[in-house]
Formats: structure tokens, C-alpha cells, sequence
């Protein structure tokens, strides 16, 4: 699939059919996170892939109630979670070394749209789930180790309805040239 067309076309998927994702399927997206930019090639983001029916459950749990993707995390085959290690993202020898402190969430950002980016052309859905009020619950849910900690989860899995894309600003809206607030 086109890069364009993957970036135009992919949508936040919150219904799930129960097939199973082939391990190829899983392995391909989980590569395509692996292969993202990181601070200094530091590669701190971590991966949990959860497929036990209970687990799943706990995380969706972890949700408030009105987060339209609960039952997706639910119900869907597969979730990965999104984890980073701290103070490695943004830091030069164990030292912080920009004004904006530690760089971990970019790093997983960057990582987890690739992942939903290769899913959708792989012809599965995601949705970067991070309206999570604790993150600590999801953190002991998994046993992460101190110094680690979860950003964000996603379901994985075919979808099971149409999703329509929500609209977005204009480029003049957001674009400025030179200076900020600029046309
Ligand atoms: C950092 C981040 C956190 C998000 N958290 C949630 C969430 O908790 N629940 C949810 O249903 N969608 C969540 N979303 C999905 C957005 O609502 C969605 O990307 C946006 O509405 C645009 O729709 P699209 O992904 O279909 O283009 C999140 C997206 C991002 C980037």
C-alpha cells in the first residue's frame, strides 16, 4: 500500500471481529514499530502483546467507562501496550539534555503509528488508546519493572464495521510561514 494512501485512509477502530491475527500479521506490524526513529537510536519503547481473554478484561477495566474503545480492548484478539523506559528518550549520558525533559512519549508515539500504519495495510485495525485516568493500574497489571511504565494501548484485530473519518482543520489553519500565525 501506497505511504500516502496508508496515512489518508487508516481509521481509529473500536469494533472487533473475534478471528484470530495470524502470528505473521503480528509480527509484521510489531517490525514495523521496531524499525521507527528514536532519540539517538535509543529504542526504549517496549511492547506487551496480551491475548489472555482475563488480562484483557483488567485493561479495559483500567478505562473510564465512556472510552468508546473499553469493548475493544475487551473483545478484540490481541492488545499491545505501549511501554518506554524512562529517563533514556531526550537524555546524553544520564543527563536530561533539552528544556523539554524526557522524550519517551514522542518516542512511543512515533513507534505506535507505525504499528497502526503497517496494521491497516496489513488489513487490520487499531486505535491508539491513552485516556487512561491511572496508568499505574496498567503498569501493575503487567508486572512492568520500576523505571518502565505504559503510555498507551491498542487493540488488534479485523474490523468489524465502517469507520468514517472524523474531519480535519485546514492546512491555513495550522500552517504558518516565518513567523507563528503567519500566512
Ligand atoms: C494520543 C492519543 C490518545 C487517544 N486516546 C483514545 C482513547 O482513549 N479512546 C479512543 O477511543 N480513541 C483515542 N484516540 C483516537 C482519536 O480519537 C482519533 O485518532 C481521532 O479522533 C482521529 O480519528 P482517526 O484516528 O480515525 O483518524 C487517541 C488518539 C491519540 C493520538
Amino acid at each position: 500500500m501506497d505511504t500516502l494512501e496508508a496515512i489518508h485512509n487508516r481509521r481509529s477502530i473500536r469494533q472487533y471481529k473475534e478471528t484470530p491475527v495470524p502470528d505473521e500479521l503480528l509480527n509484521k506490524v510489531l517490525e514495523a514499530a521496531r524499525w521507527a526513529p528514536s532519540w539517538a537510536n535509543s529504542q526504549y519503547t517496549r511492547y506487551v502483546v496480551v491475548k489472555d481473554p482475563a488480562t484483557k478484561e483488567k485493561l479495559a477495566e483500567t478505562l473510564n467507562r465512556g472510552n468508546p474503545s473499553a469493548e475493544a480492548i475487551k473483545h478484540a484478539p490481541i492488545v499491545i501496550v505501549a511501554c518506554a523506559e524512562l529517563k533514556k528518550a531526550g537524555y546524553y549520558k544520564g543527563i536530561v539534555s533539552t528544556d523539554r525533559g524526557d522524550w519517551f512519549m514522542f518516542d512511543v508515539g512515533i513507534a505506535m503509528e507505525n504499528l497502526a500504519l503497517a496494521a491497516h495495510a496489513a488489513g487490520l485495525g487499531t486505535v491508539h488508546v491513552g485516556f487512561i485516568p491511572d496508568s499505574r493500574k496498567v503498569d501493575e497489571i503487567l508486572g512492568l519493572p520500576e523505571g518502565v511504565v505504559s503510555v498507551e494501548m491498542t487493540p488488534l484485530g479485523y474490523q468489524a464495521a465502517e469507520a468514517k473519518a472524523p474531519p480535519r482543520k485546514e492546512l491555513a489553519e495550522i500552517v504558518f510561514y516565518e513567523k507563528y500565525g503567519k500566512h
